[in-house]
This record gives C-alpha cells, structure tokens and sequence, in this order.
C-alpha cells in the first residue's frame, strides 16, 4: 500500500541516490541494490516517508535510473524523482531545487543509511522547528582516535570525548540550507559542513545505530541481521 504523506507537513527530505556503490564492489548502482530482497532505496524511503512530519520526499535518482526508480517507489510513497549529479553535493542541489519556498524545514538524507527510523526523522525535524537553524545527528565515537604522520607515526591521542560521527538526516532550516548551496560553499562529506563554513551553530541530536552508512561488503550483511532484529 503506498504511504500517504502529511499535507500539512513542515518537512522535505531529500534522499541523495545517485551514486555508484564503489566501495561495495561491482553492480547496480548502490541505491538499487537488494537488502533481504528489496533495494537499498526503497527501504530508506518507507521509513521516510513514516514520519508524521514529512510533507514531501525528493530523490535524486542516477539519471539513467530515473524513469526505474519512479516505478520502484510509486507503490511505497508520493515521491518526486528528479536525476542526481556527479557528485552527491550536484545531487543534493538538484533535489533541493525541487522544493517549494514555503515548505520551512528541509532534512538531507541517504539513500544509503537505509535502515534510518522514521523516529529519527522526526527528532532532527523537531531540533530545527525548535530554533536551531541546522542540526546533525551523531552518536559518539568508540574507538582510541590517534593522529599520525604520514608515515604513519602516532604523534597523540585525541581526547574522544569531544568527537561525535555524524549521521544522515542532516536537518535545515530551508533558507540556510539554500543560501548555502547558493554561495556554493563546498563540502566534500556532509551538508552541515556548508553551514559550519557560512559561519552559522550546528547542533549535534543523538544519532541511531541504525541509521548506519552501508558503504562496504560487510555492512550488507550487519544491515541484514539488524533487519532481523530491529
Ligand atoms: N550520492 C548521490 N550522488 C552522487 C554520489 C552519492 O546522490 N554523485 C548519494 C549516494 O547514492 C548515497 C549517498 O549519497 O545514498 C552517500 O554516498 P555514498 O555512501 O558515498 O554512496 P556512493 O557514492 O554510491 O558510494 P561510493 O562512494 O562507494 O561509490
Ligand atoms: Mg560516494
């Protein structure tokens, strides 16, 4: 049954799907490819598209893909599919450009981080109708952190309790997140980098386990236990 979405929502989510999987070896473009039977893709939008808050969803497909992911997602939500660029920021735009002036508040997702819940969602979305004007979830960091030379020399040990790793979604207020791409601030790893660079607070929210990156072999198969389990 295809999910409705809250029409009298304040939320878009972009869900960025236009990459190639290179680090999970050679295949469909990631984003296409099957987790316990159903693509990658089609899993991060369900939980989307869950979350009471969420009025619109914006895919940025692999252009050639983009009449195939129309299709896939048509029985799973409203979705409008519009195709990525070369690097996931170009998608990112792209997407971006898709969405209405009043909609107020915009989350960047990743296809990849597949098994996002929708609690997450709405947590992120929650932090940036409160006030905040960009906001990152983030879990902290469990292993020692050294920092090296480049011949691999260990020169100290970071204090980790200061250091977070960063999720997806990556919540904005829209106008912030559209200045940003406007200025053409460039960030290479996350969109709250553009935020972080045009001088403005970036708050960290507890981040989920399950909102894991699969980016390598393995993370297919932990994905697939934790769809067991969770
Ligand atoms: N992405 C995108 N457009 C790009 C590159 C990436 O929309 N040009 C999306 C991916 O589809 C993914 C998310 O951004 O959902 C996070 O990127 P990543 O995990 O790096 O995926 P890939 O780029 O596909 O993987 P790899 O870097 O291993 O090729
Ligand atoms: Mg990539």
């Amino acid at each position: 049954m295809t999910a409705q979405l809250n029409a009298r929502g304040d939320v878009a989510v972009l869900v960025p799907a236009a990459g190639s999987g290179v680090r999970l070896g050679p295949g469909a473009p990631k984003a296409l490819r099957p987790l316990a039977g159903e693509p990658l893709l089609v899993h991060a939008v369900r939980r989307v598209a869950a979350a009471p808050s969420v009025r619109l969803i914006v895919v940025a497909a692999p252009a050639a893909e983009v009449p195939a992911v129309r299709e896939l997602l048509a029985p799973i939500a409203p979705v409008t599919v519009v195709p990525g660029g070369a690097q996931r920021q170009d998608s990112v735009a792209a997407a971006l450009a898709a969405v209405p002036a009043e909609v107020p508040i915009v989350l960047v997702h990743d296809a990849a981080r597949a098994l996002t819940p929708p609690e997450l969602v709405e947590s992120v979305a929650a932090a940036v109708r409160s006030g905040h004007p960009a906001v990152i979830p983030a879990l902290p960091v469990v292993d020692t952190v050294k920092e090296v030379d480049a011949a691999g020399t260990v020169l100290g040990t970071v204090d980790r309790s200061v250091l977070r790793s960063v999720q997806t979604p990556q919540g904005f207020r829209h106008d912030v997140l559209a200045a940003a791409h406007r200025a053409g601030l460039d960030s290479h790893t996350d969109d709250a980098g553009m935020v972080e660079k045009a001088g403005l607070p970036v708050l960290c929210v507890p981040g989920s386990e399950l909102a894991l990156k699969i980016t390598r072999p393995l993370d297919l198969v932990l994905a697939e236990a934790l769809l067991a389990v969770a």
